[in-house]
């Protein structure tokens, strides 16, 4: 296996992107991250495209050609790679083992999704759930995740604050981001007074519905010095599965692929949890940042609610955690989040997330989760 890098990253802002279509999102993140890494189109042999649902969203199927053609590189093979809200994560992963492998030298890997062109996108987002037992029963994903914050609530004592602390930290971030979809700053009350979606989540506990693209070209380590300066070296690259449909799993509060992912990824790249100065995780909804952290390792199991109370997760705390704004402020159009996460982390790593900027960062996590943890993928990235 070869060392892997990362030499050139690019994310087009995130919200809802009405002058701007599904295949010219793609372009923009695309040729943003070729031009950063120093290559050509032509110097490509392959790319993976995350995408979670472009045929409910945007009616199209078949994006592998779609972004071959419109990119103006065809004859370069593109898969399409989808395991829901993780498809950006595992799209990565897929082209880390591409040219890890020896398979091909330079790799885009990258994700999209345009979710504000349908009126109603939930019942497309639930189609990541299982359809026969939770879809079709009326469960959709802010109830799903509502049930595991009361469970959460309820066996660990978090309380209602701390969830909403969560939301609070990601938006002081997303703030200092150009290209975030929310930048704004928010409080405590605001995210307790804010409509009810789905008890105890209210509106600003969720993530949005959000249109956006993002990419990053891999090539191998030893080549990566000759296209630029400060290359970011993948540690680790992992995916665990879990069960798709929550009522199977043993308990509601673990999210077991994330355990497994981050297991492998800390034995793959030769360190703890200790050894990490800023993470990327999943919070499409609050309870499941406090989940992230705490299956990561970075706190004890049922004490993230009082970890993020007490602001280790905060810029200047022990452990940042979505610098970027996260999936709740940076916003999350379902394929392009894993990738989005990976392109924050690059940021950090080479000293260029300007007001968000984590002093010292020299190892980074990212965590992208699928529906309530059926897929976890975690990637750890150093300088
Ligand atoms: N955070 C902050 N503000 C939000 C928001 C969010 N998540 N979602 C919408 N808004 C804002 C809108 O900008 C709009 O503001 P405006 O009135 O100033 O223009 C207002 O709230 C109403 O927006 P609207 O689009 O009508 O909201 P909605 O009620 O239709 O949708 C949610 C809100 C939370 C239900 C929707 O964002 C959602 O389903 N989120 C979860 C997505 C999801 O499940 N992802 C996959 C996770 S596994």
């Amino acid at each position: 296996m070869r060392d892997v890098a990362i030499i050139g990253v690019s994310q087009t802002k995130f919200g809802e992107l009405w002058d701007i279509s599904f295949r010219d999102m793609i372009v923009e993140a695309g040729m943003g991250s070729l031009k950063d890494a120093n290559i050509e189109g032509k110097d490509l042999e392959a790319m993976y495209v995350g995408n979670m649902s472009a045929g409910l969203f945007v009616q199209q199927e078949h994006i592998s050609s779609l972004i071959a053609d419109h990119t103006g590189l065809v004859p370069i093979p593109c898969a399409r790679v989808e395991a829901a809200c993780a498809s950006g994560g595992l799209a990565l992963r897929n082209g880390i083992i591409a040219v890890a492998s020896g398979y091909h030298d330079f790799v885009i890997a990258a994700g999209v999704e345009k979710m504000t062109d349908v009126v109603d996108p939930t019942p497309a987002i639930a189609t990541a759930s299982d359809q026969e037992w939770e879809a079709q029963q009326g469960v959709t994903f802010p109830s799903l995740y509502a049930m595991i914050a009361q469970r959460h609530m309820y066996e660990y004592g978090t309380t209602r604050e701390q969830l909403a602390m969560f939301s609070v930290v990601n938006h002081k971030n997303g703030a200092k981001n150009p290209l975030a979809q929310f930048p704004f700053e928010v409080t405590v009350e605001q995210v307790l007074k804010s409509s009810t979606v789905a008890d105890p989540l209210t509106l600003l506990d969720c993530s949005p519905i959000s249109d956006g693209a993002a990419a990053i070209v891999l090539c191998p380590a030893d080549m990566a010095k000759k296209y630029t300066d400060t290359p970011v070296y993948v540690k680790a690259s992992t995916q665990a599965s879990g069960t798709i449909a929550l009522h199977d799993r043993k308990n509601l509060t673990t999210i077991d692929a994330t355990v497994n992912a981050a297991r492998n990824a800390y034995d793959m790249a030769g360190v703890g949890p200790k050894d990490i100065d800023a993470v990327e995780v999943h919070d499409c909804f609050s309870i499941n940042g406090i989940l992230a952290i705490e299956d990561l390792g970075f706190v004890e199991k049922g004490k993230g609610g009082v970890a993020v109370e007490e602001g280790m997760t905060e810029l200047d705390g022990d452990l940042p955690v979505n610098p970027s704004g996260g999936l709740k402020s940076r916003g999350h159009p379902l394929g392009a989040t894993g990738i989005a996460q990976a392109v924050e982390m690059v940021w950090q790593l080479r000293g260029e997330a300007g007001k968000r900027q984590i002093a010292g960062t020299e190892i980074g996590m990212t965590h992208n989760i699928g529906g309530t943890g059926g897929t976890a993928a975690v990637h750890i990235l150093s300088v």
